[in-house]
């Protein structure tokens, strides 16, 4: 086993990124942040270790001013319907939050401008005046995105005025060639402004020592960082020419609000602070930001890199009182079937029309499985749903269904006494006593892809063990072996309902169950659950499909949608799928069909055939000769309806008795697929008699 990695800390406090509160939730952000730190903080619980869970949604900034603009809506109405969507998703996904909060609650305003407040007194900000875009028809300064124009530096026409999404590159909005405001459209003038800057660079040297104890980050995060030290931190405004946002509690800076990334990570305290005050201890808070011995640890995509790795710090040492980030597990991006994900052009997977058409587990176990960890990774629909049938259901699934069906039908669905064990028995007991603290080391580690491939190694090991035993041979002439490899495996089920609780939330608890328990599996302990054995005659529970198999035809119209967004992205036209191609029979030569005598009919009598709902009875006549058919036409025809109708018959068939009634011809119907009949008619005045081809 590694060294104890939380040996120092007495608590842990885990965020996720704050989601921004303009859009729905979508799988790049679960595999990012949400997932990983879920799965940890899970984990941590089993571990028995004081762990806190914190979010909320990031509810200011420019975007989120003009989405709202755009929808016609105040800026806080369209966050409120977000923060509420993002906690109703996130929760179905099981996401185990222990607060979700959000920017705009009083709770943070306050927080943000106090600790903005002692940044400044501290001397870490200074004013500048500079030269902004000012729109004269919106009668506003062009913060950030509010203005777009083309890149100076790859000429891609959309760049926006804090970063060009092209070659992401970040920019001075000053920069931008033929500047307009994103609203109206305008070109905007330059007008003076002043601001407060943050003086990054005074903390440069601090940070880079800092960072150098920081060994066992991963490289990417690291990396990120030499990045911006080689090119030397510079101020940075944190004030911003804009409405919605927090007040700046600085004189002379009534117009203005603080920077959205700038107030956006204190929201982790706040959320904090609001937890313990939900708790009725308000000073719980400070336990974990104001001691060393916390390990605060920050879950990101990497596009939050510099915010967490570099500016944020450099604000908590200037403040002076809160903890710094313990770890920053930072991941790459995750794409969509091969392509780079975009949500303004909908080529994104939502995580609430996913839940509203699969559940949770398998998504959860699908993006572990290819979390984004050290490059970015790849969203396939047919990758998951081959793994959901191979892996949850061949082997997880089916290890516990056949071992709760044989104990079931085998042993009076009770634990069976466990006997003398074989090498094979003893292989198995192994397996599964160390497998908690390998498993645990991954997930300390955040080494989720390899943590959830051990664990699938766990239930295929048992599987083959149980292959191996061959129980349904020892219960016929071995019933101690048989009742030992029974024993073993429901021993294997229970060691794995914990194992996987972290990553499989609700199948672990309806498995725990399953094995005959009332408690909850997320209250077990962690440690030593591989050798925690199930007493014999312990009664088992009612079993239940764990997992079931995905269809091709549930993630065709996922990926049909996918495909529809990609041309449309492309501008390509939308091709529609083609209609299955029409299937014939073998050609045949003119003389075979002429062979065939169609004649027209009229129908003089028709009446139900008794005992068969079907079948009617048709008297016709043919050119003044009586003649009687049957007609497979009940369900679609009433007897009445036809009555002097002229079909069509094939008026040299053999007779064939049809409930002892001699049918003379068979008259001439079309059928679709979709259970549709239609008789065939002459479509002008004709006499019965004649001839059709
Ligand atoms: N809203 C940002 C994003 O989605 C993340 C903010 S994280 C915080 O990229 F620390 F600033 F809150
Ligand atoms: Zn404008």
């Amino acid at each position: 086993m590694k060294d104890n990695p939380n040996k120092n800390y007495k608590r842990i406090l885990v965020t996720g990124a704050l989601p921004y509160a303009n859009g729905p939730i979508h799988l790049g952000h679960l595999a990012g942040a949400y997932l990983p730190a879920d799965v940890y903080v899970r984990y941590q619980r089993l571990k028995k270790r004081d762990v806190l869970f914190i979010c909320g949604t990031d509810e200011h900034g420019v975007p989120i001013a003009i989405a709202a603009e755009k929808e016609g809506i105040t800026p806080q109405q369209l966050v409120d319907r977000y923060w509420a969507d993002h906690l109703d998703t996130f929760t179905r996904f099981g996401v185990s939050f222990d607060n979700f909060s959000r920017t705009s609650a009083p709770i943070h305003h306050e927080t943000a401008r106090a600790f903005f407040k002692v940044i400044y007194d501290r001397d870490f900000l200074v004013e500048r005046t500079i030269q902004q875009f000012y729109c004269e028809s919106c009668n506003r300064f062009l913060a950030d995105r509010f203005v777009e124009g083309e890149c100076p530096r790859c000429h891609h026409a959309g760049a926006r005025g804090d970063q060009c999404e092209s070659c992401g590159s970040s920019l001075e909005q000053t920069e931008l060639i033929k500047p307009y405001c994103k609203v109206c459209g305008h070109t905007p003038v330059l007008r003076q402004t002043k601001h407060l800057f943050l003086k990054l660079n005074e903390f440069q040297e601090k940070l880079v020592n800092w960072l150098d104890g920081k060994k066992e980050w991963k490289e990417n995060v690291l990396n990120y960082c030499r990045g911006w030290f080689n090119e030397g931190l510079g101020e940075r405004a944190v004030t911003r020419d804009l409405s919605w946002g927090i007040n700046v509690p600085v004189e002379g800076y009534e117009d203005k609000v603080i920077y959205v990334w700038f107030e956006a990570p204190i929201g982790y305290v706040s959320a904090t602070k609001e937890w313990a005050d939900k708790k009725g201890q308000p000073d719980l808070w400070k336990e974990y930001w104001l001691s060393d011995d916390t390990k605060l640890v920050h879950f990101i995509g990497k596009d939050n890199i510099v915010f967490h790795a570099v500016i944020w710090p450099a604000m908590l040492m200037g403040h002076g009182e809160f903890v710094l980030p313990a770890d920053i597990p930072a991941n790459e991006f995750l794409n969509l079937q091969g392509e780079k994900l975009s949500t303004s052009r909908n080529y994104a997977v939502w995580l609430g029309e996913y839940l509203s058409r699969f559940p949770a587990d398998p998504l959860r176990y699908y993006l572990a499985s290819v979390a984004p960890e050290t490059k970015d990774s790849d969203f396939n629909w047919q990758d998951f749903q081959g793994r959901n049938n191979s892996e949850l259901a061949d082997i997880l699934g089916n290890l516990i269904n056949r071992t709760l069906t044989f104990a079931r039908k085998q042993f009076d669905a009770q634990v069976p006494q466990r006997g003398p064990l074989d090498a094979l028995d003893q292989e198995m007991v192994r397996l599964l006593a160390e497998a908690p603290a390998k498993i645990g080391d991954l997930l300390e580690g955040y080494e989720l892809r390899k943590a959830t491939a051990a664990i699938i190694d766990v239930a295929r090991f048992a599987n083959k063990y149980f292959n191996d035993q061959e129980p349904w041979r020892s219960s016929r002439d071995n019933r101690e072996k048989c009742a030992t490899t029974i024993n073993l495996c429901i021993h294997a089920a229970r060691t794995l309902a914990v194992l996987m609780a972290p990553l499989l939330p609700f199948s672990a608890e309806k498995l725990w169950a399953m094995l005959g328990h009332s408690d909850s599996v997320h209250d077990q302990p962690w440690d030593g659950c591989g050798a925690r054995v199930l007493p014999a005659g312990h009664a088992l529970g009612q079993e239940q499909i764990l997992f079931t198999k995905i269809e091709d035809s549930q993630i065709e119209p996922e990926l049909e949608r996918l495909r529809k967004a990609l041309a449309a992205m492309r501008g390509e036209p939308i091709e529609e799928p083609k209609p299955p191609a029409l299937e014939t029979k073998p050609r045949i030569s003119y003389d075979e069909f002429a062979k065939v005598d169609l004649r027209l009919a009229r129908v003089v009598k028709a009446e139900k055939v008794e005992k068969a709902d079907k079948l009617l009875k048709l008297e016709l006549e043919v050119a003044g000769e009586p003649r009687t058919i049957i007609a497979g036409v009940a369900k679609h025809y009433q007897p009445e309806e036809l009555v002097g109708k002229m079909i069509v018959i094939v008026a040299n068939l053999e007779p064939a008795k049809i409930r002892g009634v001699e049918s003379n011809g068979m008259l001439l119907a079309a059928e679709d697929g979709q259970g549709r009949m239609a008789i065939l008619s002459p479509q002008g005045p004709i006499d019965s008699g004649a001839k059709v081809k």
